[in-house]
C-alpha cells in the first residue's frame, strides 16, 4: 500500500467515525494515555477524575470511553440511563483485578469501624464494598476528609497509599496491589535521566514507588502534570508515568521539552483502542457496560462522594 492510500484510509475512517458519532448522538471521553489519533478524536481528554466529572455533565445518548474498563464502569455508574461503550473488550487495568470484594470484606472484619478508601482503579464490585473512592488527583484530599479517630483501609495501590500516608501523616491499612507500568520505574532510572537532561524538572505519578517519588520535583495526576508543566518556568521535564502522556504534554506546551524516565513505561491495555475500534464500537454498539443493580447502587455512592470532594489544589 502506498503512503497516500494509507492517509486516504485514515481520512475516510475519521469521516465515518464523525458520521456515526452524529447519528448515535455520542460523546468521546478519552484518557491522557490513549494513542495520539484517539486523543485527537476526544470531546474531552483528561485524567480519571476529569473523565468522571465530565461524565456527570454530558447530555449525549452514548458515551464512548476510550481508556480502560474501570473508567467506563465509572461513567456508567454516573449515567445509569445512558449507553456507555468501551471500544476494546480486553482493555482492562491489571491493578483493578489485584483486589476483590472478598478481600475488602475480610479486611473490614479485621478492622471494624474502618473507612474503606478505594482507588478508582478497581472493579465496580470492589467499589460496592467501598465507602469512598479517590483518584490520583484527589487521594490526599479524600483522606483528609476522614475523621482522625477512624482507621482507614486503602486499596489497591500500595504506592499511591504510601504517598498519601507521607502527605497526610495518616496511618492506613494498605493493600499490596500496584500498577505494573509504574512499579518498574526506579531511582536509578531517574538519576540516569537527570544526568542526561541537567536542569530538567522531574514530574512523576503517585503510582510510582517511593524511591522515585522522593527524587521528584512534583507528584501529580496525569492532568495535574499538564497544569504543572504549563505553569512552571522550567523548559524541560523528565516524566515518570506511562509514555503516552508525552503526547498531551507536547500538545499543551509545544515550546517545552519532555523526556520519559524510561521508554519501557507502557501500559499495553491502554494502547488497544485504535481508530478502527471506535468505528466498530459505534457501528455495532459494543462493548456495552452493564452493572447489576445490587452492585451499581453502593458503587455509585462511593464514586459520587469522590466527585463531590473534587480535586486537590495542585491537581
Ligand atoms: P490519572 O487519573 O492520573 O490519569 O491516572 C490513571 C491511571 O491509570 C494511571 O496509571
Ligand atoms: Fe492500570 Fe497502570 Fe495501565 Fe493505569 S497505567 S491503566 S494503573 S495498568
Amino acid at each position: 500500500m502506498t503512503r497516500g492510500s494509507t492517509a486516504g484510509t485514515e481520512v475516510d475512517l475519521r469521516a465515518e467515525i464523525a458520521e456515526l458519532k452524529r447519528a448515535r448522538n455520542a460523546v468521546f471521553l478519552v484518557h491522557n494515555y490513549q494513542l495520539p489519533e484517539v486523543q485527537d478524536l476526544g470531546d474531552f481528554v483528561g485524567d480519571s477524575l476529569g473523565l468522571a466529572q465530565e461524565a456527570t455533565r454530558t447530555t449525549a445518548d452514548v458515551i464512548v470511553l476510550c481508556g480502560v474498563n474501570f473508567m467506563a464502569e465509572t461513567a456508567k455508574l454516573l449515567n445509569p440511563e445512558r449507553t456507555v461503550l468501551l471500544p476494546e473488550a480486553e482493555a482492562n487495568c491489571p491493578m483493578a483485578d489485584m483486589v476483590n470484594p472478598g478481600d475488602v470484606t475480610n479486611l473490614k472484619k479485621e478492622h471494624p469501624g474502618a473507612v474503606v478508601v478505594s482507588y478508582v482503579n478497581t472493579t465496580a464490585a470492589t467499589k460496592a464494598v467501598t465507602d469512598v473512592c479517590c483518584t490520583s488527583a484527589n487521594a490526599v484530599k479524600v483522606i483528609n476528609t476522614i475523621p482522625a479517630e477512624k482507621p482507614i483501609i486503602f486499596t489497591p495501590d500500595q504506592h499511591l497509599g504510601a504517598y498519601v500516608r507521607r502527605e497526610t501523616g495518616r496511618e492506613m491499612i494498605i493493600w499490596p496491589g500496584c500498577c505494573p507500568t509504574h512499579a518498574r520505574l526506579t531511582a536509578e532510572m531517574v538519576l540516569e535521566a537527570k544526568g542526561e537532561h541537567p536542569g530538567a524538572k522531574v514530574v512523576v505519578h503517585p503510582e510510582c514507588p517511593m524511591e522515585v517519588i522522593e527524587l521528584a520535583d512534583a507528584v501529580r495526576s496525569t492532568s495535574g502534570m499538564l497544569k504543572y508543566c504549563a505553569a512552571s518556568e522550567a523548559s524541560g521535564f523528565i516524566i515518570g508515568t506511562e509514555k503516552g502522556m508525552l503526547y498531551p504534554l507536547k500538545k499543551h506546551c509545544p515550546d517545552k521539552d519532555f523526556w520519559p524516565i524510561t521508554e519501557q513505561a507502557l501500559c499495553p491495555t491502554m494502547k488497544l483502542t485504535k481508530l478502527a475500534s471506535v468505528r466498530e464500537a459505534l457501528l455495532h454498539m459494543q462493548y456495552e457496560i452493564t452493572i447489576p443493580a445490587d452492585i451499581a447502587e453502593p458503587a455509585r455512592r462511593a464514586i459520587e462522594r469522590m466527585v463531590e470532594i473534587g480535586r486537590d489544589g495542585a491537581n
